[in-house]
C-alpha cells in the first residue's frame, strides 16, 4: 500500500499557503493513501519557540487539520516529539548525509540569514529529521507545497546511501506529490517572497484565524500593477502579484487559472479583489469556524493527539530495530 507521511510546523499561525499547498491535498489524499500527518515540533525549536505559546500553537495547527477535513480515526495525526524514534533515526541520518549536501540547502541560507555563525545546529542538521520523519514510516508519497522540493531529495540521497552502504533495499525513495494550482502561494505585500509565518508583516499573508475584515483589508490592500486581468496564463507573464491573485483564486474555486482569467478578462483588481475577497472568506469561514469549536475543546484535540502518537510509536519501532540490525547495533 502506498503510504504519505507529511508534516506542518507549529511556528505560529497556519496560513493560505500552508492551506492551499499543503493541507487542503492531505484531505483529498487521505481516501487513497494510508497517511499520517505529523505537527513537526522538534522541527519548530529549530528557532526559538515560548514554551507555552509552542504548546499552544502545536494545538492550534492540530485543530487547523481536523477543521480542514482530515480524519483522526483514519489517518494517524500526531506530534513528534511524542515519537522517540524520529530523534533517534535523525541522528543515524546525520551520519549518513554529508556537509556536502547540507551546504547546499536554500532553506538553511534563507533562515540562518547574514547570522550563520548564530544558527542552531539543530537548523542546520533540519533536513536529516526531515528525512527521518518520513523514512521511519517507509512512506512513498510526501506531498507538500514547492519550497519542500529540495529537503524531499536530500531525503531520497539519504535513502539511496543507507540502502548503498549497507547493501540493502530497505528505504523506498519516496515521491513528492506537489500539485494543485496553488504550490507556492505568494506573499501579497511582494510576489516574488513566498507567503511565510515568518514575515514581520500580517498584511503579507492571510491567517487561517483571520477575521473576514482582515481577510477583506489584506486582499484590497494587496499589491497589483495597473492593468486590467489579461485573456489567458501568458499574459500573466512578469506580472508576479497579479498572477498570485489569480492563482488563489483558482486553487480556492478548485479551478484553473485560465477558467478565472475568462471569467475576469477585463476586469481590473478592484472588482477581482471584492470577488476575491468575498471567495476566500466563504471557503474558510467554515474551516474557521470548526477551529473555533475544537480550541474550546482542548481535551478532544489533546486525545487526538495522543492517540495518533501511540499508533505512530507502533509503525516506526519496528523500523528503528531493523535500522538498528542493519547497522549493526547490538539489540541484547
Ligand atoms: P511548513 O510548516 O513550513 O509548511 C507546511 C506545508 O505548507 C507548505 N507551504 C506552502 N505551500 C504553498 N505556498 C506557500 N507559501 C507555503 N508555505 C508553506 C509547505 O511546503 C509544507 O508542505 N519542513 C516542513 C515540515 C516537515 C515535513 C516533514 C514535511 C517536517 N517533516 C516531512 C513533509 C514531510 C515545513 O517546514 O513545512
Amino acid at each position: 500500500m502506498n503510504r504519505i507521511f507529511s508534516g506542518v510546523q507549529p511556528t505560529g499561525n497556519l496560513h493560505l499557503g500552508n492551506y492551499l499547498g499543503a493541507i487542503r491535498n492531505w484531505v483529498n489524499l487521505q481516501n487513497d493513501y494510508e497517511c499520517l500527518f505529523c505537527v513537526v515540533d522538534l522541527h519548530a525549536i529549530t528557532m526559538w519557540q515560548e514554551p507555552d505559546q509552542l504548546r499552544a500553537n502545536t494545538r492550534e495547527v492540530t485543530a487547523g487539520l481536523l477543521a480542514a477535513g482530515i480524519d483522526p480515526k483514519k489517518n494517524i495525526i500526531f506530534n513528534q516529539s511524542q515519537v522517540s524514534a524520529h530523534s533517534e533515526l535523525a541522528w543515524i541520518f546525520n551520519c549518513v548525509a554529508r556537509m556536502g549536501w547540507l551546504n547546499r540547502m536554500t532553506q538553511f541560507k534563507e533562515k540562518a540569514g547574514k547570522h550563520k555563525e548564530n544558527a542552531s545546529v539543530g537548523l542546520y542538521a533540519y533536513p536529516n529529521l526531515m528525512a527521518a520523519d518520513i523514512l521511519l514510516y517507509r512512506a512513498t508519497h510526501v506531498p507538500v507545497g514547492e519550497d519542500q522540493k529540495q529537503h524531499l531529495e536530500l531525503t531520497r540521497d539519504i535513502a539511496q546511501k543507507f540502502n548503498n552502504d549497507f547493501k540493502v533495499d530497505f528505504f523506498p525513495l519516496p515521491e513528492p506529490l506537489i500539485f494543485g494550482e496553488a504550490t507556492r502561494v505568494m506573499s501579497l505585500k511582494d510576489g516574488t517572497k513566498k507567503m511565510s509565518k515568518s514575515d514581520q508583516s500580517e498584511l503579507s499573508r492571510i491567517n487561517m484565524t483571520d477575521s473576514a475584515d482582515d481577510i477583506a483589508k489584506k486582499i484590497r490592500k494587496a499589491k497589483t500593477d495597473t492593468e486590467p486581468l489579461p485573456e489567458n496564463s501568458k499574459g500573466l507573464e512578469g506580472r508576479a502579484e497579479a498572477a498570485n491573485l489569480v492563482g488563489i483564486y483558482a486553487a480556492l474555486s478548485e479551478t484553473t487559472t485560465d477558467a478565472v482569467l475568462t471569467q475576469f478578462s477585463g476586469d481590473g483588481f478592484a472588482a477581482f479583489k471584492q470577488n476575491l475577497a468575498d471567495l476566500a472568506v466563504a471557503k474558510l469561514s467554515p474551516i474557521q469556524d470548526e477551529m473555533r469549536r475544537l480550541m474550546a475543546d482542548g481535551a478532544y484535540v489533546d486525545e487526538v493527539l495522543r492517540d495518533g502518537s501511540e499508533r505512530a510509536r507502533k509503525m516506526a519501532e519496528p523500523v528503528l530495530n531493523e535500522v538498528q540490525d542493519i547497522i549493526g547495533f547490538l539489540r541484547a
